[in-house]
């Protein structure tokens, strides 16, 4: 049985083949490439000056480890909403920049590329610095705009997108590059463990394992992610990404990326018509969208998580709910009803480039299954 993620397997023909000549690059010549986004952003918070009781406004419902590197660096969080498919709406933010407000962060959930010149507008008006999360939306534009850009820094995390052992990206403006010192790689051991995990999930991924032992791994993986213990812990220290993912990033093909997420969106939404209890949180494919996964919520989310994981296939519920008891919040009681109701009925369909369309029939022949349990069905 092959396992099913949201992280596509190294394909070694691939990288033997390399990035063709003129291709666009993973990485652009204004990114520094680090260990993971939350290194990035780190380094970024700190490039800014932007730290002890400093005001933050932040989405409600975004990664945990964004906020700990927030709360690492003493700032204060202030919440804001977010739309129904989890959108950032200008005037929302607008309403809740005060004197005190350093910076607003603002993140293109799932992929979904947002507009960015309002807020740059925004934040040029205010005098207050713009951070853009890109690390679910590499190689997003909307209209006329790459994500990214517009920015004063932006974060990226290759390794969603690519099968990379690590991955991250900042991107800043060029005055500030020059500020901006890489920090050293993890070490050996480190490093060779990584492309050793990444090389036993592309065998997986790519002819199966022995379908018990891998079973019973696969739901273990499942499981943390459910408990929300499935992501890498917030260490303190930033590295540089290790030589192995800088290589393999370097020959990655971004067109082909691009294109096979596209196509695997597209047959997602075409699939999901079928399914009555399964709403897609987004109902079109955008211009420039390239998605990270194909977002859909569904009732009683954690126990088709679990089914899912018995047939060896990874569906990420991807955001908590609103967290209220983090420490320096500034509105910690302000409700937030309808996106703690989404986080709660979230799931990522996995959509990477190394699916092929009878994969998807086996993640939605999961979910059928799922629902109509549920409904008795
Ligand atoms: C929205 C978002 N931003 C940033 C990050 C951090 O990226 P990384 O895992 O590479 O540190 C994550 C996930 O972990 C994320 O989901």
């Amino acid at each position: 049985m092959k396992y099913i993620s949201m992280i596509p397997p190294l394909a070694v023909g691939d990288i033997i083949r390399g990035r063709a000549d003129g291709a666009r690059p993973a990485i652009d010549a204004g990114t520094l490439p680090f260990r993971y986004g939350r290194d990035a952003l780190r380094v970024g918070l700190d490039l800014f000056g932007i730290g002890t009781g400093d005001e933050v406004l932040v989405p409600a419902v975004i990664c945990e480890v964004v906020l700990d590197a927030f709360s690492q660096r003493g700032a204060r969080l202030g919440y804001y909403g977010l739309s129904d498919s989890l959108a950032v709406e200008v005037e929302e933010i607008e309403a809740r920049i005060g004197p005190e407000t350093k910076a607003i962060y603002v993140n293109h959930a799932l992929g979904r590329p947002m507009q960015i010149k309002p807020l740059r507008a925004l934040c040029n008006r205010r005098g207050v610095v713009l951070i853009e999360d890109c690390a679910h939306a590499l190689g997003g534009a909307t209209d006329d705009c790459s994500v990214g850009v517009l920015a004063d820094f932006s974060i990226y995390s290759y390794r969603k997108f690519f099968a990379l052992p690590d991955g991250g990206g900042l991107h800043v403006q060029q005055s500030a590059r020059r500020h901006t010192r890489l920090p050293k790689r993890a070490g050996l051991p480190r490093q060779v463990a990584g492309a050793g995990k990444l090389f036993a999930l592309g065998l997986a991924s790519s002819i199966g394992l022995p379908s018990a032992a891998w079973r019973e791994r696969s739901k273990r993986l499942a499981l943390s992610e459910v408990g929300g213990a499935g992501d890498l812990p917030s260490a303190e220290v930033q590295c540089r990404m290790s030589a192995i993912s800088e290589w393999l990033l370097s020959r990655a093909d971004m067109n082909e990326m691009v294109s096979r997420r596209r196509q695997n969106f597209a047959y997602c939404l075409d699939k999901v018509r079928s399914l009555a209890s399964v709403e897609p949180l987004f109902k079109e494919l955008s211009s420039g969208q390239v998605p990270y996964s194909f977002p859909v919520l569904v009732d009683d989310r954690d126990s088709i998580v679990r089914r899912a994981a018995a047939e060896a296939i990874l569906l990420e519920p991807t955001f908590a709910p609103v967290d209220r008891r983090r420490k320096g919040l500034i509105n910690p009681e302000e409700r937030f009803d309808s996106l703690d109701a989404i986080a709660g009925k979230l799931l990522s369909v996995p959509v990477h480039q190394g699916l092929s369309p009878a994969d998807l029939d086996r993640v939605f022949d999961v979910l059928r299954h799922g629902v109509n349990d549920r409904s008795g069905g």
